[in-house]
């Protein structure tokens, strides 16, 4: 029987109701409505941020015991393995831009454990451009297409970062050849944020977390990445396809590097 979404029987979905059989369309019409509701949003709008990416499933084995600085059961025994996805993406390019924008690249992981999703969302870069998340939007915005042109621009971009100085770290880090790695094998994942572990005795510690690349580093210069760019854009997506399906699995280590805030406090007083 064919329904609406809501599950009311309805009689067909080829002709709209109208007043007689040459009459206008008339406005009860519901299932022309929902139809057209229907229409204008079954496409999801991409991210704003983020977009354009690729991903892979893979596992997490622990091979250091943290226990006394973590009680999350990811981390409960050395040999245990948690599944994860991982997620390497440009930042502010749409989905079907190049793979070569002179920007951070996001590292994004997510660990199935027994206790939750557990998302640790990073960059492949140990800073980030700002402290505050209410002028992230403006980053955003000064990376993006101005909307009176549809243009990139880049006076709104040196705009921003010249009147944020907190900006220059990250940024001298992007205009350098760490700006265009060479696909998304090749570069470390950082978790930036300082977070903070908890042990089964209640004892904290704050830590970063930092994935360093099995592969090695390895940046494309300004050149080879504007060649690219034209020739090849989605380069970094299929250099992780192609390993992935010759069985050249990537691999990273995960550090926590930490700092006992007892230890510091009992050092202040
Ligand atoms: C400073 C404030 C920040 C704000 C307001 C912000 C905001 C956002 C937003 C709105 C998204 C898109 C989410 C979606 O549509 O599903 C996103 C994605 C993402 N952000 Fe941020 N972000 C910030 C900082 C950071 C930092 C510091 C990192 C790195 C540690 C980061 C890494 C990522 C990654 C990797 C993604 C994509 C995740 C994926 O692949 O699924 N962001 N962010």
């Amino acid at each position: 029987m064919l329904t609406s979404s809501s599950g009311i029987p309805i009689g067909d979905l080829v002709s709209s109701m109208t007043v007689g059989p040459r009459g206008p369309i008339v406005f009860q019409d519901v299932v022309l409505l929902e139809e057209m509701a229907h229409f204008v949003r079954e496409r999801i709008p991409e991210r704003v941020v983020h977009a354009r990416g690729a991903g892979a499933f893979g596992y997490f084995e622990v091979t250091h015991d943290i226990t006394n600085y973590c009680k999350a059961s990811v981390f409960e025994h050395i040999g245990k393995k948690t599944p994860i996805a991982v997620r390497f993406s440009t930042t502010s390019g749409e989905s079907g831009t190049s793979d070569f924008a002179r920007e951070p690249r996001g590292f994004a992981v997510k660990f199935y454990t027994e206790q939750g999703n557990w998302d640790l969302a990073g960059n492949n870069s140990p800073v980030f451009f700002l402290r505050d998340p209410m002028l992230f939007s403006s980053l955003s915005r000064a990376q993006k297409r101005n909307p009176q042109t549809h243009l990139k621009d880049p006076n709104a971009l040196w705009d921003f970062f010249s009147l944020r100085p907190e900006t220059l770290h990250e940024v001298t880090m992007i205009f350098t050849d760490r700006g265009t790695p060479d696909g998304f094998r090749f570069m470390h994942g950082f978790g930036i944020h300082a977070f903070k572990l908890l042990n089964a005795h209640g004892g904290a510690v704050y830590c970063k977390f930092v994935y360093n690349t099995n592969q090695g580093i390895k940046n494309l210069t300004s050149e080879q990445a504007t060649l690219l760019s034209g020739t090849n854009p989605d380069y970094a997506i299929k250099d992780l396809e192609d390993a992935i399906n010759k069985g050249d699995f990537p691999s990273w280590n995960l550090y926590i590097s930490g700092h006992d805030f007892r230890a510091s406090q009992k050092h202040a007083f």
